[in-house]
């Protein structure tokens, strides 16, 4: 999303690359120690490549809100980009104020960029949500104004299972129910219905990032582990993966939930699930709380089938952390819940620790950084994925074309015309929708051919963003 004034700045500055300058600013030719040459490589040997930079790399300006982590900002200032930040969110106003000035913006939950706010973002390339959900973003209107957006979906993966771990251990040991009678001064020693988890099964629904990781912690303490999932997965360790629910459920001691909230599983933890499983077994959900239907869990603890359960999600969960949020007037099951005996309930916690807001911060930071940089659009989630293999270090007069467009017929054969005079060395085309996205690396491009073919593209009728990077 270039301006004639930055075309200008371009084919300067693309001079000064030219002539290796080390200016501020101007494009380095060697291989820098950013992120992209640290990226792991498919090969053993990682070859240096061409850093790629957006005309100037310091008139990059982000605007990072909500206090985002330490290793987001690292990551920016790396990259040279002039980073404005703030402990807190923005209200519409104020948003509306700063982001026409900026290419990014990172947010976390709170502050909502809505259509409105969209509206006056003149420069946006990319949105950054430092956090696993979405929807304080109008995705569809940053997606119709050519702006990308990033968030962190599996950052958390590690720090779910590890809790899920300690929640097998804890319902084995009844350890909610002696702390709760401690707390009241109450000693209550027992080993009735107590039991050590080493060679018990654990039964895992679910098997993906989540789910893999606590199946190698369950095995490195003696458990047996088996998963059901509707996707054929690899077994890691000595895990099985079962045909049906029915026989997890048949075989295991422990239930441990990790599938996404769809339309299949939706409920899909209810009474004829709970009579499948083995008397005294145990259910545990850290997924969404759409999938166990609760009034059936209260039944089945209540008559001595489940003898326990550890739950971090809910069907409805409070907006805001405060006491008595958590309620009948919430669910109205609340009342039922919390009188039952060993059940363990979290405030979903399972995805929040320091080191996981710390994963976060590198990985949106990252995909930002690589969205700006280089065009790569891979994990972006209201906008088609597209990617380029990085340039070699000795390609000169090599630019990037990123050209966003609406998905409509014709529009190849267009840009390829414009392209045809300098030789398409790599090209990649993905829609998603009604917007849709070209990469495409050119060599022998001078700079008096820059301008040339940004007009030409910035002329097509079905332009929404382009920017040239070399
Ligand atoms: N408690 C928390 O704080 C927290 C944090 C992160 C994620 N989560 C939730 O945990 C769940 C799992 O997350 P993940 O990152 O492992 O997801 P994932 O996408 O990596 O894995 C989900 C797995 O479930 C499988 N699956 C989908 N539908 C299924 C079905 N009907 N039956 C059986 N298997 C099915 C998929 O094939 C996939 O292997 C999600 O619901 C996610 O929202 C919760």
């Amino acid at each position: 999303m270039a301006s004639p004034q930055e075309i200008n700045n371009l084919q300067s500055t693309f001079q000064r690359a030219l002539n290796f300058s080390g200016s501020p600013g101007a494009v380095s030719t060697s291989p820098t120690p950013s992120f992209m040459n640290t990226v792991p490589q498919r090969m053993n040997v990682v070859k240096p490549s061409k850093a790629l930079k957006p005309f100037s790399s310091g008139d990059i300006k982000i605007l990072l809100l909500e206090n985002v982590n330490q290793t987001a900002i690292d990551i920016f200032n790396d990259q040279g980009y002039q980073i404005e930040f703030h402990k807190s969110s923005f209200s519409e106003e104020e948003l509306i104020a700063k982001i026409a000035d900026v290419h990014a913006i990172g947010i976390r939950s709170k502050t909502k960029l809505t259509a409105k706010v969209l509206e006056h973002a003149k420069n946006l390339v990319c949105i950054g949500c430092f956090c696993i959900g979405t929807n304080q973003v109008d995705l569809e209107s940053a997606a119709k104004l050519g702006v990308a957006v990033f968030n962190s979906p599996f950052s958390n993966s590690r720090s779910v299972a590890e809790l899920v771990m300690g929640e097998i251990i804890s319902l084995a040991r009844q350890l909610g129910d002696r702390s709760i009678e401690m707390h009241t001064g109450t000693w209550n020693k027992v080993s009735h219905g107590c039991w050590e988890i080493r060679g018990k099964t654990l039964g895992i629904v679910g098997c993906g990032h989540i789910g893999s990781q606590l199946s190698v912690l369950a095995e490195a303490f003696g458990m047996h582990v088996l998963y059901y999932d509707i996707v054929t997965i690899m077994a890691l360790g000595s895990a099985k993966q079962v045909p049906t629910l029915n026989e997890l459920l048949n075989r295991s001691d422990f239930v441990s939930l990790h599938v996404p909230a769809t339309e299949e599983t939706n409920n899909m933890f209810s009474a004829p699930q709970m009579a499948a499983m083995k008397d005294g077994a145990y259910i545990i959900n850290a997924s969404r709380g759409t999938v166990v239907d609760i009034p059936s869990l209260i039944q089945a603890m209540k008559v001595g089938k489940i003898a326990g359960a550890a739950l971090d999600v809910y069907p409805n969960e409070p907006a805001k952390n405060g006491s008595g949020a958590f309620s009948d007037e919430l669910n109205p099951w609340v009342s039922d819940l919390v009188s039952l005996p060993n059940i363990i309930l979290t405030p979903h916690i399972g995805g929040s620790t320091e080191e996981a807001q710390s994963a976060i911060g590198v990985e949106v930071a990252t995909a930002l950084s690589k969205y700006i940089n280089e065009g790569n659009s891979v994990g972006s989630v209201n906008f088609p994925e597209v990617s380029l293999r990085p340039l070699d270090l000795d390609q000169e007069n090599t630019v990037r074309v990123l050209y966003i467009h609406h998905n409509v017929p014709g529009v190849l054969k267009t840009v390829n015309n414009i392209l045809s005079d300098h030789n398409i060395e790599k090209q990649f085309s993905d829609s998603n929708g009604d917007i849709a996205y070209l990469m495409a690396d050119i060599s022998n491009v001078d700079q008096s051919d820059i301008k040339d073919v940004y007009d030409k593209l910035n002329a097509t009728e079905y332009k929404i963003s382009i920017r040239l990077l070399y």
